[in-house]
């Protein structure tokens, strides 16, 4: 008999060793009739599966007729190759084949190959300046036939080093406390105010979809339990098309009663992230190297204990660079990236907290300082220049609230219920966001959100 094995699990120990795998069979190659080379990938890892002998060459005749993608179950004997065996991940061992079947048979005209989609920019790069005739697969083409561009050792990395993002806030949040919950994602008015939002009929009754769970996390507060994080979709209706928005994507939320001041909730982002960041170079550095391989891209530059700057000082810092800014208004982009690198510069940090933003580019729930209200109790967090997170304390004051809302325009019939919570007895508390995706695309300086998302919604695409 054969024992199922993993091709990573394939190592020199298991020298004949009689094993059963199972792959894509990512290449084949003939060598005259008797001979075939069959290279097998699971996952990430790839093996060379020796086709020879079978009556009259039989076998390697059907190994070489195999179209590339197809799964295929392979049983044999593992051996030690002369020479380590070049374009695989196992290199040092091979299995001589002794059966062969093809499970699921892929077509034989692929629309992209995974060779294709696996070349770094760079090599596309030489080749086109060489003049090579092949075609560039382009991230329109990689993201229409996503099924197969996942296969990429890249891609195969990023997802990894995403759960990996995602376990560590569970982890952490648990380990301080924090309850795990969800919220409803059908809403009957926006939670952010704001235009972007996803209507939809909801039994003859206006509704939309949830733009964050932010109403739910604070009333979850009010309902008894004193810290809660929650993990889970949120939709914008987003009209332009940037590296940087989706339409749907993964947020991971925190929402805590306070004591006295917003900066507990910044204790808590402090350490979250840095926990995270030392997590996943620790930890995840097969899949970083992987990523790298396609996507060069520098370690994230980050403190032990994470910057807080405040707001005017970030504008200060803008204005003596030369950058034109309103110290009451919000950053553009483009101040955005200017200032992280200022702060890159002067304080060798890629990641900080810029605390204390004007109350007038806040959403209608965010907590004014009581020192001057026309700042807030909040914060954003950058990675390179670009924000993952926001948050800031809530009002907990029914008529305050209601007067904020009211001034930005928000109908306070639709979110009644919201502000009803805030009359029953409500502890003053605060919370933040985090774009899942935005967080693996800017610690592995990834540009472009669409490669952080599996299967990407953004202004123009709905599919796959
Ligand atoms: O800044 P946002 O809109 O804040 C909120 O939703 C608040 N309720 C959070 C809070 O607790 N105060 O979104 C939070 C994060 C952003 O920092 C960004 O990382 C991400 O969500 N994000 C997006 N990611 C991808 N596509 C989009 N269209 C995004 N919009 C926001």
């Amino acid at each position: 008999g054969y024992a199922w094995a993993d091709v990573a699990s394939l190592e020199p120990e298991a020298a004949a060793a009689r094993v059963r795998v199972r792959g894509a069979a990512q290449a084949v190659r003939a060598v005259g009739r008797r001979v075939a080379f069959l290279v097998l990938r699971q996952g990430s890892a790839t093996v060379q599966c020796v086709v020879s002998g079978g009556a009259g060459g039989g076998m390697a005749r059907f190994a070489a007729g195999l179209s590339r993608e197809s799964v295929v179950d392979v049983a044999g004997v593992v051996s030690l190759p002369r020479e380590p065996v070049r374009g695989t991940t196992q290199q040092l061992v091979e299995i001589q084949v002794e059966k062969l079947h093809c499970v699921s048979r892929a077509v034989s005209n692929l629309p992209i190959s995974v060779e294709d989609a696996a070349r770094s920019e760079e090599d596309v790069a030489r080749a086109k300046a060489a003049g090579e005739q092949r075609a560039h697969v382009g991230q329109d083409k990689r993201l229409d036939n996503r099924v197969i561009d996942l296969r990429t050792a890249a891609n195969q990395a990023i997802f990894r080093v995403q759960c990996q993002v995602e376990n560590v806030f569970r982890q952490v949040l648990l380990s301080e406390g924090f309850v795990g919950i969800h919220t409803p994602k059908l809403l009957g008015g926006s939670s952010e105010g704001g235009a972007s939002v996803f209507k939809l009929d909801y039994n003859g009754q206006p509704a939309c979809l949830a733009q964050s769970p932010q109403l739910h996390k604070q009333m979850a507060v009010c309902g008894g339990f004193e810290r809660v994080f929650l993990v889970g979709p949120v939709f914008r209706a987003e009209s332009s098309y940037t590296n940087r928005h989706l339409c749907e994507f993964v947020g991971l939320d925190a929402e805590m009663a306070l004591r006295d001041h917003y900066s507990e909730v910044c204790d808590v982002v402090d350490r979250l992230f840095v926990a995270m960041f030392d997590h996943l170079n620790k930890n995840c550095a097969k899949e970083l190297e992987a990523i790298q391989r396609q996507f060069p891209f520098k370690p994230l530059k980050y403190l032990k204990t994470t910057l807080r700057l405040d707001y005017n000082e970030g504008i200060r810092m803008l204005q003596e660079a030369g950058v034109d800014v309103d110290p009451m208004g919000d950053l553009n982009t483009e101040a955005e990236k200017k200032l992280g690198e200022l702060v890159r510069d002067k304080y060798d940090t890629e990641f900080y907290m810029l605390c204390r933003y004007p109350s007038a580019v806040r959403p209608f729930y965010t907590m004014p300082c009581p020192d001057d209200p026309r700042y807030s109790c909040s914060f954003d967090v950058f990675v390179r220049g670009e924000e993952i997170i926001s948050g800031a304390q809530r009002v907990h004051d029914p008529e305050l609230l209601t007067a904020q809302a009211e001034a930005r325009g928000i109908d306070v019939a639709t979110i009644a219920t919201y502000i009803d919570a805030f009359r029953y007895g409500a502890p003053p508390h605060g919370g933040f966001g985090v774009g899942l995706e935005r967080v693996v695309m800017l610690f592995c300086g990834l540009g472009n959100i669409r490669k952080t998302s599996l299967f990407p919604r953004d202004p123009n695409r709905l599919a796959p």
